[in-house]
This record gives C-alpha cells, sequence and structure tokens, in this order.
C-alpha cells in the first residue's frame, strides 16, 4: 500500500465516525462538506495528489479514493435520513396541541369592538349630540335608489365615478352592492316628512383593487338635513362643528367646489392636516389640507324623486369615510391593516 492509500483509509475512517457523530442534519452538511463536499474537501486533496504517482500506483490509489468517497456518500445518506426522520418526529411532538387540554388564566383576555366600529359609534355619537337621528338602509340596493332618484338616470356619465358592483338578481344590472350610503338619503325621505336631522353609516363596495388607501369594502357615514330655510352656511358650519369635536380644536376644515349629480352646489370637504396641523407635511402633499368627503345641498330632482317639495324645503347632505377619520386620528398608514385581523393591531385600540 502507498502512503497516499494509507490516508485515504484514514480520512474514511475518521470521516465514517463524524457521519455516525453527527447529532443534526445540519451538522452533517457540514461533515459532508468537509470530507466529499468540493475541491477542498479532504478527499478532493487527495485525489489532486494521484499526479504525483506512477502509473499503477495511481490507478490503484484513484480507485480507493472513489471507493471511499462511494462509502463516505452513503454513510451520509443514511445518516441523513435518520436524523431528518428524527427531527420530524421531535417537531411534530414540539408543535403538538392538546386540544383538552384546559388553560386557567387569571385575567380572561376579553375582545372589544374594533377600531372601525369605534369610529363609527363616536361619529354618530357626535350627531346625535348635535340633534341627528341615527338612520340606516340596505347594502344591496336597487338602481333607483342607488343611482336613479339621485339623479343619475340610466347612463348618466357621473355614474362611472362608481365603479359598481351588480348582483345577479332580476333584470340586468338592476341590483347592486351600494356604492356610497347615498341611497339612505331617499329611503329617509320616502319614509317620513321634513323635519329630517339622519346620519346613515354603513358598509360601502366599489370595484377597487386594495391598496393603502382603498379595499372594495369600506364605510361610510351619511348626513341628510331638510328643513325649512336650510342654507350651505348651516352646512359649512355642520361639516366644522364635527371636524373639531372628532379630531381636535386645532383641526379645521375647508369646502372646495366640486361636482355630485344629486347636490347642487356640490362641495369637497376638507380637514388641516392632523400631522402638521396644516403647515404642509408629505401626507398632505405640503398641503396642508386633506380631504374627507363630499358635501352640497340637495338638489330639486332627488326631493322630486323622493316625494318632497322643493319650494317649501330645502336641505344638505354630506358623505365620507369612516375608515379614513380613524386612519387619520390613530395615524395609520394602511387601511388594510383594518382587515388584516392581526391581533398585534388590533390590540393597540
Ligand atoms: N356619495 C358621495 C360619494 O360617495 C359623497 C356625497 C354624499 C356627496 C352626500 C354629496 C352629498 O362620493
Amino acid at each position: 500500500m502507498t502512503a497516499l492509500a494509507d490516508e485515504v483509509a484514514a480520512v474514511e475512517a475518521d470521516g465514517l465516525g463524524r457521519v455516525a457523530a453527527a447529532r443534526s442534519v445540519a451538522e452533517l452538511r457540514l461533515v459532508e462538506q468537509e470530507l466529499v463536499g468540493g475541491k477542498r474537501s479532504a478527499l478532493a486533496l487527495l485525489n489532486s495528489r494521484l499526479g504525483q504517482l506512477d502509473v499503477e500506483e495511481r490507478k490503484e490509489a484513484g480507485r480507493s479514493i472513489n471507493a471511499a468517497r462511494s462509502r463516505v456518500q452513503a454513510a451520509v445518506a443514511d445518516r441523513a435520513e435518520k436524523l431528518a426522520a428524527g427531527e420530524r418526529a421531535a417537531r411534530i411532538e414540539a408543535e403538538r396541541l392538546d386540544l383538552t387540554e384546559v388553560i386557567e388564566r387569571r385575567h380572561a383576555t376579553r375582545g372589544h369592538r374594533h377600531l372601525v366600529t369605534q369610529a363609527r359609534d363616536e361619529l354618530e355619537d357626535l350627531f346625535v349630540a348635535m340633534g341627528y337621528e341615527v338612520a340606516e338602509g340596505p347594502e344591496v340596493e336597487t338602481d333607483w335608489y342607488n343611482f336613479e332618484a339621485l339623479n343619475m338616470p340610466p347612463a348618466h356619465p357621473a355614474r362611472s365615478m362608481w365603479d359598481t358592483l351588480y348582483v345577479r338578481l332580476g333584470a340586468a344590472e338592476s341590483t347592486l352592492l351600494r356604492t356610497h350610503t347615498s341611497p339612505v338619503q331617499i329611503r329617509v325621505m320616502q319614509s317620513q316628512p321634513p323635519p329630517i336631522y339622519i346620519v346613515a353609516p354603513g358598509r360601502c363596495y366599489r370595484r377597487d383593487t386594495p391598496d393603502a388607501r382603498h379595499l372594495p369594502v369600506f364605510h361610510q357615514i351619511e348626513g341628510l338635513v331638510v328643513d325649512r330655510g336650510i342654507t350651505f352656511g348651516d352646512l359649512a358650519g355642520t361639516i366644522e362643528a364635527f371636524t373639531s369635536a372628532y379630531f381636535g380644536p386645532n383641526i379645521h376644515s375647508r369646502l372646495r367646489p366640486s361636482f355630485f349629480p344629486f347636490t347642487e352646489p356640490s362641495a369637497e370637504f376638507e380637514v388641516s392636516c392632523i400631522f402638521c396641523e396644516g403647515r404642509g407635511c408629505r401626507v398632505c402633499s405640503q398641503s396642508g389640507w386633506i380631504e374627507l368627503g363630499g358635501c352640497g345641498m340637495v338638489d330639486p330632482n332627488v326631493f322630486a324623486a323622493a316625494g318632497i317639495d322643493p319650494e317649501e324645503y330645502s336641505g344638505f347632505a354630506f358623505g365620507f369615510g369612516i375608515d379614513r377619520c380613524a386612519m387619520m386620528r390613530h395615524d395609520i398608514d394602511d387601511i388594510r391593516h383594518f382587515i388584516a385581523n392581526d391581533i398585534r393591531f388590533l390590540e393597540q385600540f
């Protein structure tokens, strides 16, 4: 036997011992790497010395290196299988749940209302304190309530402001998931004579792709006032009262001309950015203001659809996002947190 063959035998014997001693798959892979892994492994280094031998010796030593490599690899494979099975069994045992176990807790944790529900309740309370009543309407609506009675005849271009989800019920496109809470205006006006002071919170649905500011299911709160002598000034004052009551005395509102088919004139209302209090920052794109909703004086055509005499009464309506209110007040940067059901998020509020 050559000196090289002796060394091969020694490396193999030592290697097999280490393979047998490896206590985890990870450890085994390290041993494997050192023995037969790559150019710098023990057997590869011996192999690289073959060139120093004469032909006959080289053949014999080459064969013994190959045989040693096969035996080491077989031992590694065998050991790997055993270790993996053991690790799997240990993991299963560790992750086992005893479903009959009774966990005793000194202080039982109780759930609480979701942040969006809290915001809705708080907004309701604010308006109730101003003399409003809370109204509700169905989430599955007819085209007539969601669009037509709100001064949007079939195929009216303004309908494209709302990407609508239709329900397969009745004639095509006659039934839908309400795209806003405004149809509740019509239902309330049909069910009671003025004076009307109501807010109507609830879920709305739009065919939107979820992102940080949009979800296909979201929440609005609608306001409707119908009485004698109601003016745009009443609308502006109401918005301002609600804004500082909900966001704090340093936060104010402003109206900007806009368009909605069901109000005339119409406005978008903005509140001073609660992050910079109006000085200008990244969130409000340096404008100092953040848009919250739409509003305006009830259009005479809407009164006509609901059977109210526009000569005798006037009124205003507004609608804005409850989710967005909660996000602004609690500095939440992504609306999708609300539906992720991550207890670490929910527990904070
Ligand atoms: N319904 C409108 C929207 O969802 C908001 C709005 C409500 C505008 C009431 C004016 C009056 O965009």
